[in-house]
């Protein structure tokens, strides 16, 4: 923003309202974020100009003057308070425990990937909110992934979730016409889902379906695939990582005040804000496919691509999947209370995504190249156990089950697994248990150049640079 290079300075005020910040330039300002937006200012700027707001939110180092830090809340979603006492200003463990979004997500540049000293010791913080231990009862300990082309995720998944839900309601009413039980299988965009019992007394027998929750909402953030929405990943970020919360979340319609934290100050990230961020994590660009220099390796690629398939690495990985509309509402339809909710009477803001570098299919639909069946999957047993390596529950879903990567942009990303502890590819490949078994085992049997071949392919998938810095 113009007026935020400019303001190089403010007036140290803890109980400064941030709602009411003005641009004036203030000598010796120390906030990182100098202005707010509300929904409505968010109607009379460019998209560019919204997109650059949300950058500098990713890249704002917070600071206590922006409201960062929690000293009477937890990093739990939902509004959990401290136990009363001191609690330190930042805790690598339990958090608040990084000044900004980029200091993860900075491979190879702002919204990418991080290495293994930026994981995160995820515990959602309403048992043992301040462990100060990486003992993984406590925690589960995740490396940090890209979120370029997020937007196509995001969209993949509202898309999916619309059918699943279009084939229940359809269920439900043959069933209840018919008089008599339904069965249907849950598929969308050719992924199976298992399927669904309707009775016609209106029951849902939902013990037959796969990879997704009985809601069937597919939640494809998060590499256990628990979370909704980048709205909903971001309002939990800002609180857990910065101490910087929305009133969305922690407002006085939930709690009875705006201060939940006890910081002095309210309303630290507004929802002109938070669309914003979310602008420019979906407006990240999308990975790339780059063939290396010297012929031997780009043949090598694309064999290595045929190999990939033939050994059934694509049943959950599927190189692309079909995406009818690219434009992008906020907030989205699925998004739980606690989240703005496109039922809410807000301002909806919408952008497109971009179709540079996409495809479409005979059917007119764009083709996504994400590498992923946005389903969870049992990826460990006792044969290779390296996946199943976590210890604390999340949302009742086994340890051994995680969502399918999303393999795009993983030459740019190592280390690997939801740990961020593997350094190869290969050996990233041979800790596939569980259903991966098959695939993994015809892996194995193929010949050690073959193998070369796929890693090489995987190689390929690569993120870009981010081209403008602020
Ligand atoms: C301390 C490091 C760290 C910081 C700071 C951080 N993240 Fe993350 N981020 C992670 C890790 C680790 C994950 C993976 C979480 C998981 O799998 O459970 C993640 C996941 C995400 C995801 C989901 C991506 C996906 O593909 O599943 C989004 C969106 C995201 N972060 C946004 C943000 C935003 C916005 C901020 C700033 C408010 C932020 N992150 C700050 C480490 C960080
Ligand atoms: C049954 C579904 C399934 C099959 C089949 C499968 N994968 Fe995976 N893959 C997963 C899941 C789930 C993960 C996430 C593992 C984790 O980190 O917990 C994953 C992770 C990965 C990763 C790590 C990505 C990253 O960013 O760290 C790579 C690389 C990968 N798979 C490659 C392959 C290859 C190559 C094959 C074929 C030999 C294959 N996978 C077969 C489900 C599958």
């Amino acid at each position: 923003m113009r007026n935020e290079s400019f303001a190089i300075a403010v007036a140290f005020c803890a109980t400064l309202s941030i709602q009411s910040h003005s641009e004036e330039l203030i000598i010796g300002d120390e906030r990182a974020v100098t202005r707010h937006l509300s929904l409505t200012e968010l109607q009379t700027l460019d998209k560019d100009q919204i997109n650059q707001h949300g950058r500098m939110l990713f890249d704002a180092k917070f600071t206590i003057l922006d409201g960062a830090g929690r000293p009477a809340a937890t990093s739990a979603e939902v509004p959990v308070k401290r136990r009363p006492g001191n609690t330190p200003a930042f805790f690598r463990t339990a958090g608040p425990d990084s000044n900004a979004c980029n200091g993860c997500h900075n491979q190879p540049s702002s919204g990418g990937a991080g290495e293994f000293v930026v994981n995160v010791f995820s515990a959602e913080g309403v048992v043992n909110h301040e462990f100060d231990t990486l003992e993984p009862q406590f925690s589960n300990e995740r490396g940090t992934p890209h979120l370029h082309g997020s937007g196509f995720v995001e969209l993949l998944a509202r898309e999916i979730t619309a059918d699943l839900h279009n084939i229940r309601h359809k269920a439900l009413a043959d069933s209840q016409e018919k008089k008599k039980s339904i069965k249907v299988p849950l598929v969308s965009k050719d992924i199976k889902f298992g399927t669904l019992t309707v009775h016609s007394d209106g029951f849902i027998d939902t013990s037959k379906i796969s990879g997704i929750d009985p809601d069937l909402i597919v939640r494809p953030f998060s590499q256990k695939g628990v979370f909704t929405s980048l709205r909903q990943f971001s309002i939990n970020a800002m609180n857990a990582h910065h101490g910087i919360q929305s009133n969305e979340r922690w407002g006085v319609q939930w709690t009875h005040t705006n201060d939940f934290d006890e910081d002095g100050f309210d309303s630290e990230i507004t929802s002109g804000d938070l669309s914003a961020l979310v602008m420019f994590q979906a407006t990240l660009p999308l990975p790339v496919q780059i063939f290396p220099k010297q012929k031997l390796l780009r043949s090598a690629v694309k064999e290595g691509e045929l190999l990939f398939s033939q050994v059934g690495c694509n049943t959950c990985h599927i190189k692309q999947l079909p995406l009818t509309s690219l434009s992008f509402s906020e907030p989205g339809p699925y998004n739980a209370a606690g989240n703005l909710r496109a039922s809410d009477e807000s301002y909806q803001f919408e952008f497109a995504l971009s179709k540079s570098g996409l495809k479409k299919d005979s059917n007119g639909h764009w083709l996504i190249p994400v590498f992923s069946d946005f389903k969870r999957h049992v990826i460990a047993d006792a044969e290779k156990p390296h996946f199943g390596n976590e210890r604390l529950s999340q949302r009742f879903i086994p340890n051994q089950v995680f969502l399918t990567a999303r393999l795009w942009g993983v030459g740019s990303t190592a280390p690997y697994g939801h740990r961020g502890d593997i350094s190869t590819l290969k050996e990233t490949i041979l800790h596939h248990g569980g259903e991966a078994r098959t695939s993994r085992l015809a892996f194995e049997s193929l010949t050690d150049l073959e193998q070369r071949k796929v890693v090489e392919f995987l190689k390929s998938l690569q993120l870009t640079k981010l081209e403008n810095s602020l």
